[in-house]
């Protein structure tokens, strides 16, 4: 389920909007100058290589970077994997890596062909947590702060799209801000 919840940036209680409209979240993020759209979902997302992903949204990235501004597009892919002794560990490591306040040197655009994950965006007086589902692509603005939550059971592929190899580190800001917030998990219970 998409959803958009904006919140008091000091008060995580004070919802101020909650919708699962995207007609109503593209416009709320607007007025924050932050770029929602939603391309069409492949339903065998899962079992569709990346290459064929890319293929088949290929007509999508060519407008998203009309100006040719990607160097870099690729497929990241996380999935639940109970036969793995590992992964709870792997997957507890992939949701800590952003789970801080943080922001880019560069545009954070992710699409999402399957699977979940929420930008929490720190705006002026307010956090926007906007949880993408497959078909929902998201940019954040350089230097925006915000986090990311993939929840306590990761499940996602997204395709990425950088300018410059290294534009993707996180630079922390260190404040604690993001524990206050409501997780992925309870934002959709
Ligand atoms: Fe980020």
């Amino acid at each position: 389920m998409t959803l958009l919840q904006v919140m008091a940036a000091d008060n995580a209680t004070d919802v101020r909007v909650r919708t699962t409209v995207p007609t109503e979240i593209g416009a709320e993020l607007a007025k924050y100058g932050i770029a929602f759209s939603r391309w069409d979902v492949v339903a065998d997302a899962t079992t569709t290589d990346s290459d064929a992903l890319l293929a088949h949204y290929a007509p999508h990235i060519g407008e998203l970077d009309a100006a040719l501004r990607y160097r870099h597009i690729d497929v990241a892919r996380i999935r639940p994997d109970d036969a793995d002794p590992a992964w709870p560990a792997t997957a507890a490591g992939a949701r800590a890596k952003f789970l801080d306040e943080h922001r880019h040197a560069e545009d954070e655009v992710r699409f999402f062909a399957a699977g979940r994950g929420c930008f929490y965006l720190h705006l002026d007086d307010a956090v926007l947590a906007t949880v993408c589902e497959a078909g929902d692509l998201l940019s954040v603005p350089a230097g925006t702060l915000h986090w990311f939550d993939m929840g306590a059971r990761p499940d996602f592929i997204a395709i990425r799209f950088f300018e410059e190899a290294d534009g993707w580190i996180g630079d922390f800001t260190g404040d604690p801000i993001s524990a206050s917030f409501p997780t992925l998990d309870e934002l959709l219970a």
